[in-house]
């Protein structure tokens, strides 16, 4: 885009936020709940208020406006410190202060377009040249200035659904005569499931049609938010084996085993006393996700973590909002990898940082010195990256419904847990799923880690329902075991609730 025209986009942002303004203001008195500024208004338009997980800012409208999963957990603000490094200029506040300064909505901010290539995601100007076949590296050529060629239409299937993947044809790591890759195709699934969907993104994926191809796609689902030229440079460290291997090291450690069992394990109250610690540690691998606290818990959630699966947002919102709860950045093993969700430039970001040991560019983690998140010998090795046709496909072929319906479209995506289970479930050869949505939820604490029972609150952004649908059809299929505990042995629910959802997640 012209610079010329890129101030005016910035300009027209910065303007509209009065308006986010005058709209938190109004909607704040139909709102029981302290939310965040958009996730209020957000809120407000839901029909039912129920309840649900993963919230973390129910629903910060993000600069790609999809990118959000607030984390798959809850946050007290009242117990949370504010986060001194937290991007936003939120200050601090207490339980109910509803600023309006759309404290969370993500940095936007750094509109008027600074550097030659702000990739803001603002989505809305979604480079104004699509069907261009650009195959130069970007020759902006002599465009009349400021008027925007029409770009012939997208229909809806092209420009939202997509429902079209690369294909990745490798085959299987193990030879596992029960594997889950075999149930799929028996199951009531077939019509979903793919097996040459792509799940992680690597160096290879980088090339001028398949950006042309992603950049229409948002948040998670797409490219939008990058231009070629930094996407290269942030997916070209991710060029070795490991990095498009889910399970890096399975011949080390197979020791003669045929099949891949994983654990992958959630956040949910269910698992609090539940003595699964040992069980979990057993499989050959164990998946966990944003607020993952080991420390006080082993004896009901294990001490091994091999792949930690989160966004840049999401670890950053859970080290805010879940300090108070003992959680302070992911957990740093030798056999710990990273997975990234990536819902906005700032995973793309973040990952070239690590493995180059460089400071991050931009954004709210903009750095002086390398990032330590992973400790501080994390190498290129450990880090894989979820591909966007993964992330579409699983919207787009698991929650169906919530893709079409309408209003919360432009807000949906599934939940950071729901993506790290449905990944195992498309390579492991076992799964075993612990502390995700059961029926009997409002029996337990939002989280295992929760001082006091918190009930699990529903948002806009991330569809719980379905998602607890979905688990039981897969245990019922005999896809995964899904942890459940039988009715006798339930801990009883808790007379107190806690302080009525303060939304965040
Ligand atoms: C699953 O789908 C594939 C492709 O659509 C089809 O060939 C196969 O017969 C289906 N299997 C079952 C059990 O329905
Ligand atoms: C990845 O590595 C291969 C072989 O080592 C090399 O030829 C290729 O240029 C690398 N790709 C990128 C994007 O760095
Ligand atoms: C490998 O398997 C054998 C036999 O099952 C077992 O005795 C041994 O402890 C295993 N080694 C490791 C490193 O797990």
């Amino acid at each position: 885009m012209a610079p010329r025209l890129r101030i005016v986009f910035g300009l027209l942002a910065a303007s509209s936020l009065p308006l986010f303004y005058l709209m938190s203001v109004s909607l704040e008195v139909w709102t029981p709940w302290n939310m965040d500024l958009l996730g209020r208004a957000w809120y407000a338009a839901i029909p039912s208020p129920p309840s649900s997980r993963d919230r973390l800012g129910p629903l910060r409208l993000n600069n790609s406006l999809f990118g959000q999963d607030p984390g798959a957990s809850s946050v007290d603000p009242s117990t949370v410190a504010p986060d001194p490094s937290s991007p936003g200029p939120a200050p601090a506040r207490g339980p109910r202060v509803t600023t309006s300064r759309p404290a969370p909505i993500e940095p936007t901010p750094r509109v008027p377009a600074r550097g030659p290539r702000v990739t803001t995601s603002r989505p809305a100007p979604i480079e104004p040249t699509p069907r261009v076949p650009a195959r130069g590296p970007r020759v902006t050529t002599s465009r009349p200035a400021p008027i925007e060629p029409t770009p012939r239409v997208l229909t809806f299937e092209e420009a939202y659904i997509g429902d079209t993947y690369s294909r990745e044809d490798i085959p299987p790591q193990t030879t596992c005569p029960d594997s889950i890759a075999r149930k799929w195709s028996s199951s009531g699934f077939n019509g979903s499931f793919l097996g040459t969907v792509p799940v992680l993104q690597w160096a290879k994926d980088v090339t001028l049609p398949q950006h042309q191809r992603l950049k229409q796609f948002r948040g998670a689902y797409g490219w939008s938010s990058m231009d070629y030229d930094s996407l290269k440079a942030a997916l070209s460290v991710l060029n070795l084996t490991a990095n498009h291997q889910m399970f890096d090291d399975w011949e080390r450690r197979r020791n003669g085993s045929r099949c891949i069992r994983c654990a992958v394990v959630g956040n949910g109250g269910i698992l609090k006393d539940s003595g699964k610690g040992p069980e979990i540690d057993s499989h050959d691998y164990v998946f966990r996700t944003n607020g993952a606290i080991l420390d006080a818990f082993q004896k009901d959630v294990g001490t091994r973590t091999t792949h930690y699966t989160f966004s840049a947002n999401t670890m950053r919102n859970s080290m805010g909002a879940y300090r108070s709860a003992g959680f302070r950045g992911p957990p740093v093993s030798k056999e710990t990898r990273y997975v990234f969700l990536p819902t906005s430039y700032r995973d793309y970001l973040m990952v070239k940082a690590v493995a180059t040991h460089t400071p991050v560019e931009r954004g709210p983690e903009k750095s002086k010195t390398p990032p330590k998140y992973f400790g501080e010998d994390a190498t290129a090795e450990k880090l894989k990256m979820l591909h966007p046709d993964f992330v579409r496909y699983l919207r787009n072929r698991f929650f169906t419904a919530q893709t079409l319906k309408k209003r919360y479209r432009e807000i949906f995506r599934p939940s950071t847990g729901s993506v790290m289970l449905l990944a195992a479930l498309h390579t492991c050869d076992q799964v075993s799923a612990y502390g995700f949505m059961t029926p009997d939820y409002s029996k337990y604490s939002d989280h295992y880690f929760d001082k006091a029972y918190h009930r699990v609150i529903f948002y806009a952004n991330h569809e719980f329902r379905l998602e607890l649908q979905l688990w039981q059809q897969l245990h019922k299929a005999g896809i995964m075991r899904l942890f459940m505990r039988p009715p006798t042995t339930a801990s009883p629910r808790p007379a107190t609730h806690g302080p009525q959802s303060n939304g965040t997640r």
